[in-house]
């Protein structure tokens, strides 16, 4: 079997034990294989196994042959392809084939690593629309868009990562009809918005403003609504004036983008204007629209159950519903996606189950060659276990949060006394890191689906799963090679004269954590869950400090010189910091080099 740097080692194994079901079972040749880890205290059992034994043994039977699991066994481990990762293969069990990694293999794919950099695995590319973040103008931007935003420029990194063609969207709630409203009270409190800026200070109160005088003010509520037909048509002082509305989110938003380092290509409702039109037209001539009340609405599938799209409201303007529908339609045919992820909280699970089918039923999207996913995340609880609010029960700022985030952080790192060996700017660089890190890492590292507590007191212990932990530990590796007495920077120069070993059981330990890298990143690209990283970079501190423990890499005299380094072990730790600077990248956690 042939072995890239590029595969994961359950993919070759796949291949493996692929080939020896087809060799020696060849009517079963398209059995799927099932390759498991081995649990890392049960090292007697080696590393990994493959379970299919006892699946084809029924199988077998079925056919009135029959044969123990455990000889079958004997026969898949007999007609595997030879593989320079495997050292042996053993029998165990039931009919389990262990497979013991090869140290030799372990040695020079970690020498490989530390020469290239860490190397993505291969996986088949696609090209992939993630639509994340999507907050609303004059609407606050509220946490549950800061879990989209966080967990959508972390889903971005990884596919990028791997290789596939990643376009990151916006999709700004920039439309509707209360742009009318908004309008109409641009209009009487800034006359003069078509020659200067208007100075909004505070678009919520200027929401809130103009929806009080819409309930009350006949009038303005009919000035409104031909507000709304002048914007959708286009006419250049309500485009104007609606520009100047969306600019004084649009800097909000790009503040809070900027602080936590994301990348994001705004598209809002609007861009869609058109294509409804010629989306709805579409929908039409293919007699999917079912006249209801004045409205004409679409039904997911033929068996009309479940809830129906409104495409086409009672008035004739579009919806929510139909935006969707011309933004799918537009990321297949024009964008030439075959793969789109929505990042939006879980109460839209429905809308998005709809739109899918919906687009299934048009023929817009063929599930065969195009996969969509609706990554949903559920709500973010204050530490009461309640929804999330401030003291006196508004809902958060997120600029207050993180500015929160900052103090907090600085108060930690004081407690470690931080403040009196660093230096200011290093000192500032911790406090972000640390303040940033631990909210984007609270957010990735649980299981997204379920409702998550945000606590600052958690999310800055220095112990366990979190962000500080990671970052301590990834500061105190570097600083290892760092403080050897010897220069490590031209790794190429020294992986000349040095080689890995894997002689102690911890260092033997540490270097299968780490080549566990590919499949972690296939397990979460597959299925779209970060908290698998998450736990991995945990795995690595903690078996590193393992190894860091019972093994010395740099040994002292009792004055505190230093008698003698250890090579291979500063090689091994300069390996652990550069997959967990990978992941870290991925994670959106910005290491520093002093903490
Ligand atoms: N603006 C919407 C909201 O705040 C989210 C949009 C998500 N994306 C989409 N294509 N519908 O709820």
């Amino acid at each position: 079997a042939k072995l890239k740097d590029s595969s994961s080692i359950t993919e070759h194994l796949e291949s493996v034990f692929g080939q020896a079901i087809a060799s020696a079972f060849p009517e079963f040749r398209d059995t799927p294989v099932i390759i498991a880890p081995v649990n890392s205290t049960s090292a007697k059992f080696g590393d990994y196994q493959c379970n299919n034994a006892m699946g084809l043994s029924k199988k077998l039977k079925e056919k009135g042959i029959s044969k123990a699991p455990r000889d079958i066994a004997t026969e898949l481990k007999g007609h595997c392809p030879p593989s320079p990762l495997i050292e042996k293969l053993e029998i165990a069990g039931a009919g389990f084939v262990n497979v013991f990694l090869s140290k030799d293999y372990a040695a020079s794919a970690l020498s490989n690593l530390l020469r290239n950099g860490v190397s993505p695995p291969e996986v088949n590319k696609r090209r992939v629309l993630v639509d994340f973040s999507s907050p609303n103008i004059a609407k606050q931007m509220h946490v549950g868009h800061l879990r989209s935003t966080i967990i959508g420029e972390s889903l971005c990194r990884l596919l990028e990562f791997l290789q596939h063609d990643v376009i990151r969207i916006n999709h700004l709630g920039d439309w509707g009809t209360q742009f009318g409203m908004l309008i109409a009270h641009l209009e009487d409190r800034f006359p003069n918005y078509l020659n200067e800026s208007p100075p909004i200070s505070d678009l919520q109160l200027f929401y809130k403003e103009s929806k009080k005088r819409f309930d009350e003010d006949e009038e303005f509520k009919k000035r409104a609504y031909s507000r709304v037909v002048s914007l959708q048509k286009g006419v250049p002082n309500s485009i104007k004036a609606w520009e100047l509305i969306c600019n004084v989110s649009r800097k909000e938003f790009q503040t809070i983008y900027e602080r936590l380092d994301i990348s994001i290509k705004e598209r809002g409702e609007s861009f869609y204007q058109s294509r409804m039109l010629s989306v709805v037209e579409y929908l039409r001539g293919k007699g999917l629209l079912e006249a209801d009340e004045g409205r004409e609405i679409m039904w997911p599938d033929d068996t009309k159950t479940g809830i129906p799209l409104t495409i086409v409201k009672s008035d004739g303007g579009f919806t929510y519903d139909t935006s969707d529908m011309a933004a799918i339609r537009h990321r297949v045919e024009e964008e030439l996606c075959d793969w789109i992820i929505y990042v939006v909280d879980s109460g839209q699970s429905t809308h998005f189950n709809t739109i899918f089918k919906a687009a299934e039923r048009s023929a817009i999207l063929n599930p065969l060659t195009h996969r969509v996913d609706h990554v949903q995340f559920g709500v973010v609880l204050g530490e009461d276990g309640k929804k999330f609010k401030t003291r006196s029960g508004d809902t958060v700022k997120l600029a207050d949060l993180l500015d929160e985030g900052m103090k907090r952080s600085l108060l930690q790192l004081e407690s470690r006394g931080r403040d009196k060996v660093l230096t200011p700017q290093e000192l500032k660089d911790a406090q972000e890191s640390l303040a940033y890190g631990c909210i984007k890492y609270s957010d990735l590292c649980h299981n997204r689906i379920s409702d998550y507590i945000f606590s600052f007191d958690k999310m800055l212990e220095d112990r366990g799963n979190t962000a500080v932990y990671l970052l301590y530990t990834y500061t105190r590796i570097c600083s290892i090679a760092r403080n050897c007495g010897e220069d490590f920077s031209n790794l190429p120069e020294i992986l000349k004269k040095t080689n890995i070993v894997l002689a102690h059981e911890k260092e033997w330990k540490l270097a299968k954590t780490l080549l566990k890298l590919h499949d972690i990143l296939i397990k979460c690209s597959r299925e779209l869950f970060l908290h698998f990283l998450c736990e991995f970079c945990f795995e690595v501190c903690t078996v590193f400090t393992e190894f860091y423990d019972s093994c010395y890499c740099i040994e002292k005299n009792k004055q505190g010189d230093i008698i003698a380094v250890n090579h291979s072990r500063i090689l091994l730790c300069e390996a652990t910091a550069a997959v967990l600077r990978q992941c870290f990248y991925i994670l959106g956690l910005k290491p520093v080099s002093k903490m």
